[in-house]
């Protein structure tokens, strides 16, 4: 599988479905957008699961994921498969792999490093987090919120997060992947690990990845 750096000149190409240690930012490859399970059977497939397979993600299934969560589906205004109040777009989507911690960008479809190593294990307190190959963390970005009330604020993230989440669990539930969200997180420690300034909030994490016993 080949992947481009993004922020340099270099052209990369990595085999395997692991995100690069030595680059800073990397494009996924595009989103596969067409198919997928009917939404009704989808909304009769969604469930949390808490016991994973070790198996990674492959890339494409990382950048659908992804797209799936908070992609651009309206280029034309970069609008995202998920809502958000009063257009914010405040909630930033973090992963946590075995392979280090990433922002994910929606225009460019890319993500980039924000911090070397396996940080899943600080993606929750309970233990199957760090078992499930990709944590995704929900991190608002209080200060895309103009104008609102720290009520507001806490209230809208909230709720902005949960679309998202909504989204990766029928997306899972349509590709056959386990998925869980969770609050349960040591907030304060996570957000070290991930580098978070004061006008972020982690919201909430959901753990991704095969079910434990699949042999996809
Ligand atoms: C806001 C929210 C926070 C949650 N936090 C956790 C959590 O920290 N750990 C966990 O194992 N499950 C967590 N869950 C998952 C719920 O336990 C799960 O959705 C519920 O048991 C219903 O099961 P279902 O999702 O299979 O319908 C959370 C769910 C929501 C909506």
């Amino acid at each position: 599988m080949e992947w481009w750096r993004v922020a340099g000149v270099a052209m990369m190409s990595t085999m395997g479905p692991g995100l690069a240690q030595d680059t800073a930012t990397t494009r996924l490859p595009p989103p596969a957008t067409a198919g997928g399970m009917p939404l009704m059977q989808a909304l009769q497939a969604r469930h949390s699961t808490r016991e994973f397979s070790g198996r990674p993600l492959p890339q494409q299934e990382l950048s659908n994921l992804l797209w799936a969560a908070s992609g651009v589906n309206r280029p034309h205004t970069g609008q995202r498969t998920a809502p958000s109040a009063h257009d914010w777009r405040e909630i930033d989507v973090y992963v946590t792999t075995a392979d280090g911690a990433y922002r994910y960008d929606p225009p460019s479809h890319t993500l980039t490093r924000v911090a070397a190593g396996d940080l899943r294990p600080l993606a929750g307190v309970q233990d199957f987090v760090a078992t499930a190959p990709v944590n995704l963390v929900y991190v608002a970005d209080l200060d895309r919120m103009s104008g609102a009330s720290a009520e507001d604020k806490t209230f809208y993230s909230a709720t902005d997060a949960g679309f998202i989440a909504q989204n990766v669990y029928l997306y899972c539930a349509s590709a056959g992947l386990a998925a869980v969200v969770r609050g349960l997180i040591d907030r304060e420690a996570l957000a070290a690990a991930l580098g978070l300034g004061p006008h972020q909030r982690i919201i909430l994490a959901q753990s991704v990845g095969y079910p434990a016993g699949s042999v996809q």
